[in-house]
């Protein structure tokens, strides 16, 4: 079958075709129905996240059930799915605390000394992202990182679930309480940051300011439920946040991951206010906060991974709320491409033209 393999940082995918095992105890082989480009995979490209070459990324993805491994009771072939890498094992600390998306078996592979899940023509090992990686036609996962999602779900949106709007979804609805009428700021209107604002809006948030930099993303975010655009390439943004909001507001997301932009998420949030890193700032770079500016003001500093979900419980209701029409996911589609052109798809992103991109197999 084939795939997008990352040979070496900062190079383009290569696509090959390499093979796939068999589904051993408790793993689920799925065709790959589509899977969601995001900019964590661009940065495990260019090394800002640690995860070794020769390998395959992709973690957004949805496809059907092709044949499961002994004691898979969840699964029969045919089912359509979404694959999060937030696989859990259901008995650590995390898991009974009701936090499984914070569960350290989620970076562990097939025990150690077991047949590799995916290798390239020679026979090599090749590493697989997330437990995923999507960015090929087939794919080999663990039961407890797929959930059965509803048979009139549209496969191309519904792999958006799997990472970016369940990301930004859940950062606003699981991990911080949002009161009805309370102020909301978006700064980075990528995949994650369009569903952050919508989840503000779905829990009845009052002023949402959207912040980019790149001006043709505030008819989509204004669509989505945005009261209030701040292009941050022209002047200050942070004072801009100011004044509309009166002072700083009750909740900023940081859906980007830059340092510049953490700080001044941290500036934007008001008096009491919490501020919510969602994007993931490269590996080991450091910010620099006034201490005194969150005790005098106490404000909080929170970060968010994967939308604090338990996704078996959160994803279906998504999909729930994208046919009711309440989640908009077309919209956020700028473009439907073929794996072949995956890093064209990178190079847009690098260059901020695109919302979220879709790899389609056929
Ligand atoms: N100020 C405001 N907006 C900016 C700035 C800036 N200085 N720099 C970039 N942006 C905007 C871009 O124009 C783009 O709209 O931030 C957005 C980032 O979107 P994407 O690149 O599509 O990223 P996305 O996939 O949404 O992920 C965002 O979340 O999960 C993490 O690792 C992921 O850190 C990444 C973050
Ligand atoms: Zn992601
Ligand atoms: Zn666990």
């Amino acid at each position: 079958m084939k795939a997008a393999v990352l040979r070496e940082n900062q190079k383009p995918l290569e696509i090959e075709d390499i093979s796939i095992d068999k589904p051993g105890p408790g793993e689920v082989l799925l065709r790959t129905a589509a899977s969601g480009l995001c900019h964590s995979d661009l940065t495990v490209i260019e090394g800002g996240l640690p995860f070794p070459p020769p390998c395959v990324l992709g973690h957004e993805p949805a496809g059907v059930v092709e044949q499961v491994g002994e004691g898979v009771s969840d699964f029969t072939p045919g089912d359509r799915v979404i694959g999060c890498l937030s696989t859990w094992c259901g008995v650590c600390k995390f898991c009974t605390q009701g936090r499984p998306y914070l569960c350290p078996s989620q970076f562990e592979g097939r025990p150690e000394g077991s047949a590799a899940r995916l290798s390239d023509a020679s026979g090599a090992p090749l590493g697989q992202f997330a437990n995923l990686a999507s960015f090929a036609e087939q794919m080999l996962c663990p039961e407890r990182s797929l959930v059965k999602i509803r048979d009139d779900m549209p496969l191309d949106r519904a792999c958006l679930i799997g990472c970016g709007v369940t990301t930004g979804l859940g950062a606003a609805l699981n991990t911080v309480d949002i009161p009805a009428g309370a102020s909301v700021v978006i700064v980075g209107l990528g995949g994650v940051g369009l569903a952050a604002l919508q989840g503000a809006r779905i829990t009845g948030a009052g002023r949402i300011v959207a912040v980019d930099t790149q001006s043709w993303k505030f008819e989509m975010a204004r669509q989505f439920g945005a009261s209030d655009c701040v292009d941050a390439s022209e002047g200050d943004a942070v004072a801009a946040v100011h004044e509309i909001t009166g002072g700083g507001a009750d909740f900023v997301f940081e859906c980007i991951g830059l340092v510049p932009t953490v700080q001044q998420s941290v500036a934007m949030t008001g008096r009491g206010g919490t501020t919510v890193l969602v994007g993931v700032v490269p590996i080991p770079q450091m910010a620099s906060i006034m201490p005194a500016d969150l005790t005098l003001q106490e404000k909080k500093i929170t970060g968010s991974f994967m939308g604090s979900n338990r996704f078996r419980f959160d994803m279906p209701k998504y999909v729930d709320f994208y046919l009711d029409g309440r989640l908009k996911l077309d919209e956020m589609i700028s473009s439907r491409i073929g794996l072949a052109e995956v890093n064209d798809g990178f190079d847009r992103m690098r260059k901020g033209e695109v919302a979220r991109q879709v790899i389609v197999f056929q």
